[in-house]
């Protein structure tokens, strides 16, 4: 069984890109909502917030699930390891539960990423690792390098984006993907069939783009500044979608919406 669907670490409460108070506020109300999982990255620079914000709360370190990554400028020899120790420190912690790359290497050679990752844990700096936004031919190349499991490539994943190539290397690799960006920062609210299809659930637009998610078999993260928005993220365990509504919500994958390119970040991978 795949580790994120596990308690309510299918679940994730994304950080970027909050900071200082305003994250502070969000993850107090996250926490007091259920939430037990965390996804930050060096680049987001909060890991240290996010650090002191778990610190505060009562939970034990053994029900959190707290996901990290290491970013691109620290892809050599030289500086993986030392900064997923700063990693560490800042988040008060002596590993993480998963530990992620958080782009492919810039030129596409993810070898000596990819062994530096995997070193990363047997040294016990994490549970479990992975990758985000590797495209087919890298998670094929990853799972060729990487001795053991990999938990998961955490991508872009809702439902105004075709992402069946991807689903299908998931299926040909075994890495799992898990979404990010699970309501389209927003974009999906476009759109008034969620709320159409929301009404006969007695769910909101949001719920029902969760749910469609969790029921393609992945994991959500999503973040909000907003306690209503994060209660609703995370009350959508209580129903299913049909068959035919699954289909309905597929049928809007035709818009290609990404949240996430290479006009937005320079050095995105040509995605499948
Ligand atoms: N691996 C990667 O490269 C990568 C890339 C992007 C994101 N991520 C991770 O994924 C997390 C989530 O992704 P994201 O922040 O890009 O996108 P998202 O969760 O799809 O969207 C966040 C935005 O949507 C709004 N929102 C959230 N829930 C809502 C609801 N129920 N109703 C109305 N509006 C809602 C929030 O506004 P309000 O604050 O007003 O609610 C916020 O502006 C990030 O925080 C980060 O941890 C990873």
């Amino acid at each position: 069984m795949n580790i994120l669907f596990q308690n309510t670490h299918e679940r994730s409460f994304g950080t970027f890109p909050l900071k200082g108070d305003v994250l502070r506020d969000a993850m107090t109300a996250a926490i007091e909502t259920g939430y037990r999982a965390f996804d930050t990255a060096q680049m987001y620079g909060n890991e240290a917030d996010v650090g002191a914000a778990l610190a505060e709360c009562s939970i034990a370190r053994k029900d959190l699930f707290i996901t990290t990554k290491v970013g691109v400028d620290n892809y050599t020899a030289e500086t993986f390891m030392p900064s997923v120790e700063r990693s560490l420190a800042d988040l008060k912690t002596d590993h993480v539960d998963a530990l992620l790359l958080h782009w492919p290497t810039p030129g596409g050679d993810i070898r000596e990423s990819l062994e530096l990752l995997q070193t990363a844990k047997e040294k016990g700096f994490a549970r479990h690792i992975g990758v985000s936004n590797y495209t087919v031919k890298m998670m094929r190349q990853a799972r060729a390098i990487i001795d053991g499991p990999i938990l998961i490539n955490q991508v872009e994943f809702h439902p105004l984006l075709n992402q069946d190539k991807m689903l299908a290397a998931a299926l040909e690799t075994g890495i799992p993907l898990s979404s990010f960006s699970s309501v389209a920062r927003g974009e999906v609210f476009k759109y008034p069939l969620f709320a159409e299809i929301g009404a006969s659930y007695g769910k909101t637009a949001g719920q029902i783009v969760l749910r469609w998610i969790l029921q393609k078999g992945l994991p959500i993260t999503t973040m909000s500044t907003k306690a209503e928005n994060i209660r609703a993220n995370f009350d959508v365990m209580d129903f299913i979608l049909s068959s035919i509504d699954m289909a309905r919500i597929e049928a809007l994958n035709t818009a290609g919406f990404r949240v996430v390119d290479a006009v937005k970040i320079p050095y995105a991978p040509d995605f499948d």
